[in-house]
C-alpha cells in the first residue's frame, strides 16, 4: 500500500472524527429536561386561553427566528392576559435554540389549562403566568441539580470551579446581555483540572437583581462540588459548569474585562499551585471557615415548583417590629374590631402607616399552614378597589396580617355613623361602581374565584379620594368549609347574608351579589338594613324598598341628607331596580358582577326583566320572609333541623356582638 494514501487516509479520518465532533457539539438543543412544573391553578375559559397561549408561542418563536442574535424574547396578549418568556443559552446556534423552543413547548403543553408553568432545558427555558414575572430574580424553589460522579482530580477541580463561579457572579451583571460562558484550569499537585461554566440571567432583570440570583445560584451550584457536573435553576437566571466542554470554543465570552479590580483569580491560582506544601495549616482553617459559613448560610427552600406558583410571597413582617409599630397593640391605636378580629394603626420604622389585622383564628398547625396559603393566595390581589395585604407574621405568639392602611375609614361611618351626610350623590355612585369592579374581579378575574362572604359597608373601605376598596376578602375561606354559614362572626352578617347561604349554607358568588344589593340599598337610602323604621309597620328597609318600588314611589327612599338636584328619579330607579336585582330570592336570577358593572355603567339603558320579589332571613321571627323564597334544595325534615340550628345560632352570635 501506498504510504502516502495510508497517511492520507488517517488524514482524512481524523478530520471526519473532528467534523463529527464539532457537528455534535453544534447541532445539539441540549433537551436535557432539568426542572418543570405546572401551577396548581386553571384558567376560566380555556378556549380564549388557549388561543392566547398559542399566540403568545407563535410570537416567541418568531423572534428568536428573527434574529441570530435573539435569544431572549417575551411575549404576552391582551386578552387571556399569558406573559411569557423564553431563553436560549446564547452559545447555541439558532437552529438549536428553535429546536429547544419546540421542546419546550410540546412539554409545556402537558400542563392543559394550567394558568402557569414552566420547563427548564440545559439549553432552554419556557415560562408563562397569568401576570407578570419579568423582574423575578430568586424565588422559592430554587435549587441545584448535580451529577453523580466526582471529577477525576477532586483537589484541582474544586479550586478551579470556585474561582470560575466566583468570577462569573461578578462579571455576569455587568455583560450586556447577562450572559458569559468561560473556562478555567487550575494545577494542582496530583494533576490538573479544567472546568467550563456559563451563568446568564434574564434580560428583563436589573443588574443588581441578576448579582442577586447569581449569588444564590452559585451557593446551589457549588453545593455539587466536586461532582464533575453541577447547575443552578432559578427564577431569573442560569448557572452550570463541567469538567467536560459543553458549548464552542468560539463562544467562549472574554471575562477579563468585567471583574474588575475585585478579582483575585489569578492569585487564587497560584494558591491552589502551592497547595501541596502548607496544605495541613491552610485545610484544617479552610474547612472550618466553610462550617461556619454553611451554619450562618439560610437553608435553601426546595419542594416549592418554581415559579409556576406564580403567587409572589407576602413580606414576612418581624412580630416585635409590629408590636412596637402599634404601640404593644394599644387602646389608642385601635381602629376597629373587625370579624376576624381587632384591627390597629401601626407606623412603621420606615415612617410607613399601616393597619394590622391581629387574627382570632385557632393556632394549630393545620390552621397556620392554611393561614399560609391563603395569605399568599390574597397578597396577589392586585385591584384598586380591593385593599392590598403588604404581608404577615407567623413567627410570633399570634397570626397577624398587615394592610394598607385608609385614613378615611368605611363607608357605614359615612352612612350612618359620625359622618352621615357627608357624601353626596356621585361620591355614593362612585362607591357603589368601585365596589361593583372589585367585586367582579375577585369573583371573575382573578385566578381563582374568591368568594367574600362579608360584604358589607363596615368592609368597604374609603381611600383619600372616597373610591371604594374592599376589605377581609379570602379570610372566611380558612373557616372548616361545613361549619362556617353558623357563625356570624366569621362569615355572614345577618341582613347582608343571602337566605340560601344563612340557612342552607349554600355557597357561590351569588351570595356576595345579595350582600352588594343590600349594601347599595344602604348607601342609596342612608339605613341600616337591620334598622326597622319607627313606622307603624315596622318595616326592615327591604321590605319598605320593595313595596316603594312596586308603587313606583322609589324616591321616597333617597336619603333626605342627600341634595335633590344631584340626582333624577330615573337614576334612582335605575340604581334602586339593580339592587333589588341582586336580592332576588332565586341565586339563579341574580345577575353577576361584571353584568352589574354593565348595568351599573348602562344607567339603565339595557333592556332587562323586572326584579322578583326579594327574601332575606327575619331575626326577630326566625324565618325566611319574602312570598316567593323557596328552599333551593328539596327541603326535607333534616334541612329544616339544620334550618333551626342556624338560625338560632345565629341569633346568639348576634347579641353576643
Ligand atoms: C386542571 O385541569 C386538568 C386537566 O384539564 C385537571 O386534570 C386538573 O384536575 C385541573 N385542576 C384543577 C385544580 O381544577
Ligand atoms: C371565552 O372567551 C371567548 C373569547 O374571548 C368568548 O367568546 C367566550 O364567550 C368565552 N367563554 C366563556 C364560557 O366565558
Ligand atoms: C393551539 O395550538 C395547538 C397545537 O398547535 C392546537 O392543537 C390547538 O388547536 C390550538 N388552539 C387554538 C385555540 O388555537
Ligand atoms: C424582526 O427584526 C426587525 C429588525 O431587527 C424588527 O423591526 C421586527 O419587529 C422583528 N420582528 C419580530 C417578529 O420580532
Ligand atoms: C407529556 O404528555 C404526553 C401525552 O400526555 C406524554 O406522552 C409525554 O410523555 C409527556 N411528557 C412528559 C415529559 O411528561
Ligand atoms: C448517574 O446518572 C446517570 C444519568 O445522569 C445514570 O444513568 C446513572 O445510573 C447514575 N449512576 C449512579 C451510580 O447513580
Ligand atoms: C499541569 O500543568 C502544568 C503546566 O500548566 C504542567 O507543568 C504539569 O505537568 C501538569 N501536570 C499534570 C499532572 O498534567
Ligand atoms: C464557531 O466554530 C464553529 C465550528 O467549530 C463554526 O461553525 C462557527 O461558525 C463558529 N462561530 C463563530 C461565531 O465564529
Amino acid at each position: 500500500m501506498n504510504p502516502n494514501r495510508k497517511k492520507h487516509g488517517v488524514l482524512s479520518m481524523i478530520l471526519l472524527i473532528w467534523w463529527w465532533l464539532t457537528a455534535v457539539v453544534v447541532a445539539d438543543p441540549q433537551i436535557n429536561l432539568l426542572n418543570s412544573g405546572c401551577s396548581q391553578y386553571n384558567v376560566s375559559n380555556e378556549s380564549a386561553f388557549y388561543a392566547s397561549l398559542n399566540a403568545t408561542f407563535s410570537s416567541l418563536r418568531a423572534q428568536l427566528n428573527n434574529n441570530t442574535n435573539t435569544r431572549f424574547a417575551t411575549a404576552q396578549q391582551v386578552t387571556g392576559s399569558a406573559y411569557a418568556t423564553v431563553q436560549c443559552r446564547n452559545y447555541l446556534s439558532t437552529a438549536d435554540c428553535l429546536t429547544c423552543f419546540t421542546t419546550a413547548v410540546a412539554q409545556i403543553r402537558n400542563c392543559s389549562a394550567a394558568n402557569g408553568a414552566r420547563v427548564i432545558y440545559d439549553g432552554c427555558f419556557l415560562r408563562y403566568e397569568s401576570s407578570s414575572f419579568y423582574d423575578q430574580t430568586t424565588e422559592p424553589g430554587n435549587e441545584g441539580i448535580c451529577g453523580n460522579q466526582t471529577a477525576s482530580q477532586p483537589t484541582a477541580f474544586s479550586v478551579a470551579v470556585k474561582e470560575l463561579l466566583a468570577d462569573l457572579q461578578v462579571a455576569t451583571p455587568r455583560i450586556n446581555g447577562f450572559f458569559a460562558a468561560s473556562k478555567k484550569e487550575a494545577v494542582g499537585s496530583a494533576g490538573n483540572a479544567t472546568v467550563y461554566a456559563v451563568a446568564q440571567c434574564a434580560e428583563t432583570v436589573s443588574e443588581i437583581g441578576c448579582q442577586d440570583c447569581l449569588t444564590v445560584a452559585s451557593r446551589n451550584a457549588e453545593v455539587c462540588i466536586p461532582s464533575v457536573v453541577g447547575r443552578a435553576i432559578d427564577a431569573g437566571c442560569f448557572l452550570r459548569y463541567s469538567e467536560t466542554p459543553f458549548f464552542a470554543d468560539n463562544q467562549t465570552t472574554n471575562i477579563l474585562p468585567f471583574l474588575g479590580n475585585g478579582s483575585s483569580s489569578n492569585k487564587k491560582a497560584i494558591i491552589g499551585g502551592v497547595v501541596g506544601g502548607v496544605v495541613g495549616a491552610v485545610l484544617i482553617l479552610a474547612v472550618f471557615v466553610w462550617f461556619i459559613i454553611l451554619r450562618r448560610r439560610k437553608p435553601i427552600i426546595r419542594g416549592d415548583i418554581l415559579g409556576a406558583t406564580e403567587l409572589q410571597g407576602p413580606v414576612n413582617y418581624k412580630y416585635k417590629d409590629l408590636k412596637s409599630a402599634t404601640k404593644n397593640f394599644s387602646e389608642e391605636n385601635k381602629l376597629g374590631e373587625g370579624g376576624f378580629g381587632d384591627v390597629y394603626k401601626g407606623t412603621l420604622k420606615n415612617g410607613k402607616i399601616v393597619a394590622v389585622k391581629k387574627l382570632t383564628i385557632s393556632q394549630s398547625s393545620r390552621a397556620k399552614a392554611d393561614f399560609e396559603s391563603e395569605v399568599k393566595l390574597i397578597s396577589n390581589v392586585h385591584h384598586r378597589n380591593m385593599i392590598r395585604l403588604l404581608g404577615c407574621c407567623t413567627k410570633g405568639p399570634e397570626l397577624l396580617l398587615v394592610y394598607e392602611y385608609m385614613a378615611n375609614s368605611s363607608l357605614d361611618k359615612f352612612l350612618f355613623g359620625e359622618r352621615r351626610g357627608s357624601l353626596n350623590w356621585k361620591q355614593r355612585n362612585d362607591i357603589i361602581m368601585g365596589t361593583a369592579r372589585g367585586l367582579a374581579y375577585l369573583h371573575e378575574e382573578f385566578h381563582v374565584c374568591i368568594i367574600h362572604r362579608d360584604i358589607k359597608t363596615d368592609n368597604i373601605l374609603l381611600d383619600d379620594d372616597f373610591q371604594a376598596k374592599i376589605a377581609d376578602f379570602g379570610l372566611a375561606r380558612l373557616l372548616p368549609e361545613d361549619k362556617s354559614h353558623l357563625n356570624t362572626r366569621f362569615a355572614g352578617t345577618l341582613g347582608y347574608t343571602a337566605p340560601e347561604y344563612t340557612i342552607h349554607g349554600q355557597l357561590s358568588e351569588k351570595v356576595d351579589i345579595y350582600s352588594f344589593g343590600v349594601v347599595v340599598l344602604e348607601i342609596i337610602c342612608g339605613r341600616r338594613m337591620s334598622e326597622v323604621k319607627n313606622d307603624p309597620n315596622g318595616e326592615y328597609l327591604l321590605e319598605r324598598a320593595w313595596k316603594l318600588y312596586e308603587n313606583d314611589e322609589h324616591q321616597e327612599l333617597v336619603d333626605e341628607t342627600l341634595d335633590p338636584n344631584e340626582y333624577t328619579t330615573e337614576e334612582v330607579k335605575g340604581i334602586i331596580e339593580i339592587a333589588l336585582l341582586c336580592i332576588q330570592s332565586s341565586p339563579a336570577l341574580r345577575p353577576s358582577m361584571s353584568e352589574v358593572v354593565v348595568l351599573l355603567k348602562s344607567k339603565g339603558s339595557v333592556e332587562r326583566q323586572p326584579p322578583s320579589k326579594p327574601a332575606y332571613v327575619d331575626t326577630d321571627q326566625k324565618k325566611v320572609r319574602g312570598d316567593t323564597y323557596t328552599s333551593p334544595s328539596t327541603a326535607s325534615s333534616t334541612s329544616n333541623a339544620t334550618a333551626s340550628v342556624s338560625l338560632r345560632s345565629l341569633v346568639v352570635n348576634v347579641k353576643h356582638n
